[in-house]
């Protein structure tokens, strides 16, 4: 049995559809889930020797769906995509053009196709318990199990033979879409961690659940921490300094800066209840101090000291190389390149470092928009259409900006179309609040098309029709509140 039961038969009756191919046509989405989704499935084809070959997409749609069916693939296996769209991918279907093979985790389209792998289809939630790249890993345990259902020696397989490995991505894919509740991975995530842990490719602990331990120098890690705003450290250089010289803790090796996972235990814990009391003397609530504190995620086969060790910097890295049209580079980091890619990856992360920073300044500058039951803001093109959700969730968390209603971001896509990307909050959606719905609902409403989850949603609609769509979204959100 795999890891999350409720799924086994349909990820099963999947695997066994894709051991009958001759040949795969592996899609999938172009972010860090999306990336890890791909090589999940690409690495269990391999192994399942089922020839493949993979392409990714910005977003799916019927145009992009007839362009899957030119290329005239028997099966088609979507990734992190394909639910949302599944009333034109069954189209298709029906036509004969490919048999559809879907393990994603959006909410579903109103229509029905055997090989469907998802988990709202079971009742778990699709956003905070299932990532798509945890279903691709579901599809992956059960291609080694359906391979391997001969008589042969059962039970006693490495992780490399019956795809528990594959954990480690499964999780980086999770908590690059932010699944994590309360700081940790719960539901159908855990299996998959707890089947890492296992074949131990992963390890989990509790630590200061700040971006960048791995990787950055300690002043930095602290100056640039944008989870948590502490004053007089955060964004402040010499601040940050002060506050670290302030501690009995040595500072530099060699004159050298030392990082995060450069300290022992001891040192560590001295850094981080002096933050939690720093932060709580300059009046930051209660609640956000907590979230100083979480549980990260290692991976336990990559170097120290690198972005790949840690879960979190990993998807980061992956979501700088697809969200620049470079997806070829992020999937070989993944699939194990540590040479040229993850160099070139390196090099893209500071570009997206730049871009994310630089958004975030701009909507601070230019402020937001409120509406009765939203706010928003246009960023044309001065955000790239690919990373405006990145920030339009960070922006939940600055001045000027309510972090408790829901935000709704503009980026110009082309002359015709504009991107939308709405986020919310997990205290919203316990009020009622569907993203996915309002995405969807505003955009068919203007002639355009959206979907996803809950808490995060976008959307594709056409030029000169925000001011519509705001007011179409505004009424959406009054009735799930209400
Ligand atoms: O398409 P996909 O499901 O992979 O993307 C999910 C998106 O939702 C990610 O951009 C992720 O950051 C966002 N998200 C969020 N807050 C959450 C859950 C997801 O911003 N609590
Ligand atoms: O692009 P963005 O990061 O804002 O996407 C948020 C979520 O909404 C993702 O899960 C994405 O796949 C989904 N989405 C969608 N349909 C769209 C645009 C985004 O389902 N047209
Ligand atoms: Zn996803």
């Amino acid at each position: 049995m795999g890891p999350v039961p409720e799924l086994d038969e349909r990820a099963r009756a999947c695997a066994r559809w894709l051991t009958e191919a001759d040949e795969v046509l592996l899609a999938s989405h172009i972010d860090a889930d999306g990336l890890t989704s791909a090589a999940i499935a690409a690495t269990a084809l391999e192994r399942a020797n089922i020839p493949f070959e993979v392409v990714f997409k910005n977003q799916l749609d019927e145009a992009e769906i007839a362009s899957i069916a030119a290329c005239r693939q028997e099966t088609v296996l979507f990734t992190d995509f394909g639910s949302g769209q599944l009333d034109y991918i069954a189209a298709h279907e029906r036509a004969g053009d490919f048999e559809p093979v879907i393990a994603d985790h959006h909410q579903p389209a109103d229509a029905t196709t055997e090989y469907h792998l998802n988990p709202l289809l079971e009742g778990i939630d699709g956003a905070s318990e299932l990532s798509g790249a945890g279903a691709a890993y579901l599809l992956a345990r059960a291609l080694a199990a359906v391979t391997d259902e001969g008589p042969s020696d059962a039970g006693d397989s490495s992780p490399a033979v019956d795809n528990r490995d594959l954990a480690a991505l499964a999780v980086v894919g999770a908590v690059g879409d932010m699944q994590a509740v309360g700081g940790e991975l719960v539901g159908a995530n855990r299996a998959i961690v707890e089947e890492g842990v296992a074949a131990g490719v992963l390890a989990e602990r509790t630590d200061l659940a700040l971006y960048g331990t791995q990787t950055r120098p300690l002043p930095k890690l602290l100056e640039y921490a944008s989870e948590v705003r502490i004053p007089g450290i955060s964004n402040d250089e010499s601040g940050a300094v002060a506050f670290l010289s302030e501690l009995d803790v040595e500072l530099r090796t060699d004159g050298e800066w030392r990082r995060w996972i450069d300290l022992s235990d001891g040192e560590r814990q001295t850094v981080a209840s002096a933050l939690v009391q720093r932060a709580l003397e300059r009046g930051v609530p209660a609640g956000k101090v907590d979230s100083l504190v979480g549980t990260t995620y290692t991976l336990e086969r990559e170097q120290p000291g690198t972005e790949l060790r840690d879960a979190s910097e990993f998807s980061t890295l992956l979501n700088a190389t697809a969200r620049y049209e470079r997806a070829d580079v992020g999937l070989a980091v993944c699939l194990g390149d540590r040479e040229e890619a993850l160099a070139r990856a390196r090099r893209l992360l500071e570009n997206h470092r730049r871009n994310l920073s630089e958004g975030l300044d701009l909507v601070q500058s230019m402020g937001v928009e409120r509406t009765d039951h939203l706010q928003y803001f246009d960023a044309g093109d001065e955000i790239r259409e690919t990373i405006v959700g990145i920030v339009a969730g960070m922006a939940l968390g600055v001045d000027g900006v309510d972090p408790e209603r829901p935000i709704v971001a503009f980026a110009r896509k082309s002359d015709e179309e504009t991107k939308v990307s709405a986020r919310g909050t997990a205290r919203l959606v316990g009020r009622g609040l569907d993203l996915s719905a309002v995405m969807g609902g505003a955009a068919r409403a203007v002639g355009g098309d959206g979907g996803g989850h809950d808490v995060a949603a976008g959307a594709t609609i056409p030029a000169g029709r925000e001011q519509a769509f705001v007011s179409e979204a505004d009424a959406i959100v009054a009735e799930q509140l209400n």
